[in-house]
C-alpha cells in the first residue's frame, strides 16, 4: 500500500475515534442528542422520573414497567409471519390501546394498573404508546442499583391491533411450552434465561393475591444475582394439592418461586447459562441487554426507527457483583443442574437467617 493511503487511512481513524458520533441537537437543560428527533425523549424521562417512579426508585412501579415491555412486545409470533397470518404486532403498545382487550387475557393479570398508570405520560408528550412502553422499562430498570443500560429505539407506530390471547408465557406453563413459545418469538432457551434476568428486581401480586409484593428474590431493587441463587436452594412442595401440587417453595420466608423460573433453573438445556450468572455480573448485564435489545422491536425493524440510547441514564453500579448464600444457606443447600461446569464457591451472608421484606405498595 503507497504510503500516502496508509497516512490517509491514519487520518481517517483518527477523525473517526474522535467524534464518533458528534451530538447535532442540543435539548432541554442543555443536554444532547444525535439526532433532533430524540430530545422529546429527555422530556418525557424527566416527567416520569419525577411522577411515575417516585423521583427515580426501582420500586413497584418500575417493576411492573419493566415486565409492561414484555407482556406488549411478546404478542408476536415467526409462525405466523410466515404463514401470512397476524399473530401479534410486537412491541407495538396494543397492550395500551386495547387494554379492554389484552388485559383481560390470564396471563396479563395485574398489568391493567401500570398500563393506566403509564397511558396519561404517553398522551401528555405525544408519543406512540409502543415506544413509550419500551422507554419506561428501559428508564424504570435504570434507576436499578447495578442495573443495565438499555438500548432505545424510537419510532414505532401509534397503529397496532390487539394481540391474540395466549402469546404471554405463564407460570404454570411447562418448560417445553414455555421454550416453544418463546422459539416462536425469536428467543432460544438461553435467551429466555437472559430475559428472565428481569425477575432479579420483581414480586408478585396476583399467583397467589393473599400475599401482594413477595418478591422473587431478596434484593428486589438492586439488579444482582441473587435471583440466581435463591432459585436453585432446596425448598419445601406446596402445602396442599389442587393445581399447586409438586410446586416447590422458596425455602426463604417471604420470597415467592414462580414454578417456571424453578424448573428452568434446573432444566439440562438452560442450567449453565443460569448458572453463569451467579459470579459475574458484567455477563448478566450484557446478556440482559441484548436480549432486551431483542425483545424491544419485535415487530419492527432497527432499520426503521431512531436511536435514542443517550437518553436513558447511566446507572449506579451495585456495591456487591458476586451473589452469595442467604445466611443459614450454604452449598449443602444447592440443587446445581449444571452438568458442564461445577458449582462456583460462594460465601454466605452473616448473621441468623431474616425474612424477605414485601416490595411496598406505590
Ligand atoms: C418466560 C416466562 C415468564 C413467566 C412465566 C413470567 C411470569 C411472571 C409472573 C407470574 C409474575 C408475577 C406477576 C404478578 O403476580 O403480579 C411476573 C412478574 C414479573 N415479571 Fe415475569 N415472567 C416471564 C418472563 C418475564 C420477562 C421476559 C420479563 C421482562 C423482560 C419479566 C419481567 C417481570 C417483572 C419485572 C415482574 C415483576 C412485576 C412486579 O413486581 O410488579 N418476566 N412474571
Ligand atoms: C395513540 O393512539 C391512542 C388511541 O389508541 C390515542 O389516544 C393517542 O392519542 C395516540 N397517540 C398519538 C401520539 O398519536
Ligand atoms: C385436597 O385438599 C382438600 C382440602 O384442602 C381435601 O378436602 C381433599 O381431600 C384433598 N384431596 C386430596 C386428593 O388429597
Amino acid at each position: 500500500m503507497a504510503f500516502k493511503s496508509i497516512l490517509s487511512l491514519v487520518a481517517l481513524a483518527v477523525a473517526a475515534s474522535a467524534a464518533p458520533a458528534a451530538p447535532s441537537a442540543v435539548c432541554s437543560q442543555g443536554r444532547l442528542a444525535k439526532n433532533a428527533a430524540c430530545c422529546k425523549w429527555f422530556d418525557v424521562l424527566d416527567d416520569i422520573q419525577t411522577n411515575l417512579f417516585d423521583g427515580g426508585e426501582c420500586g413497584e412501579e418500575v417493576h411492573e414497567s419493566l415486565r409492561l415491555t414484555f407482556h406488549d412486545a411478546i404478542g408476536f409470533s415467526e409462525s405466523a409471519v410466515r404463514e401470512g397470518k397476524f399473530g401479534g404486532g410486537g412491541a407495538d403498545g396494543s397492550i395500551m390501546a386495547f387494554a379492554e382487550i389484552e388485559t383481560n387475557f390470564h396471563a396479563n393479570n395485574g398489568v391493567d394498573e401500570i398500563v393506566e398508570a403509564q397511558r396519561p405520560f404517553a398522551i401528555k408528550h405525544g408519543v406512540s404508546f409502543g415506544d413509550f412502553i419500551q422507554f419506561a422499562g428501559a428508564v424504570g430498570v435504570s434507576n436499578c442499583l447495578g442495573g443495565p443500560r438499555l438500548q432505545f429505539l424510537a419510532g414505532r407506530s401509534n397503529i397496532s391491533r390487539p394481540a391474540p390471547d395466549l402469546t404471554v408465557p405463564e407460570p404454570s406453563d411447562a418448560t417445553n411450552t414455555i421454550f416453544a413459545r418463546m422459539g416462536d418469538a425469536g428467543f432460544s432457551p438461553n435467551e429466555v434465561v437472559d430475559l428472565l434476568v428481569s425477575h432479579t428486581v420483581a414480586a408478585q401480586d396476583h399467583v397467589d393475591p393473599t400475599i401482594p409484593g413477595t418478591p422473587f428474590d431478596s434484593t428486589p431493587s438492586t439488579f444482582d444475582a441473587q435471583f440466581f441463587v435463591e432459585t436453585l436452594l432446596t425448598g419445601d412442595l406446596f402445602p396442599g394439592n389442587g393445581s399447586n401440587v409438586g410446586e416447590v417453595l422458596s425455602p426463604l420466608h417471604g420470597e415467592f418461586r414462580l414454578q417456571s423460573d424453578f424448573e428452568i433453573a434446573r432444566d439440562a438445556r438452560t442450567a449453565c447459562e443460569w448458572q453463569s450468572f451467579l459470579t459475574n455480573h458484567d455477563l448478566m448485564v450484557a446478556k440482559f441487554t441484548a436480549a432486551m435489545a431483542k425483545l424491544a422491536i419485535l415487530g419492527h425493524s432497527a432499520r426503521e426507527l431512531v436511536d435514542c440510547s443517550e437518553v436513558i441514564p447511566v446507572p449506579k453500579p451495585a456495591a456487591v457483583k458476586v451473589a452469595s448464600f442467604p445466611a443459614g444457606k450454604s452449598r449443602a443447600n444447592v440443587q446445581a443442574a449444571c452438568r458442564a461446569t461445577p458449582f462456583p464457591t460462594l460465601s454466605t451472608q452473616p448473621g441468623p437467617a431474616t425474612s424477605v421484606a414485601p416490595v411496598p405498595p406505590s
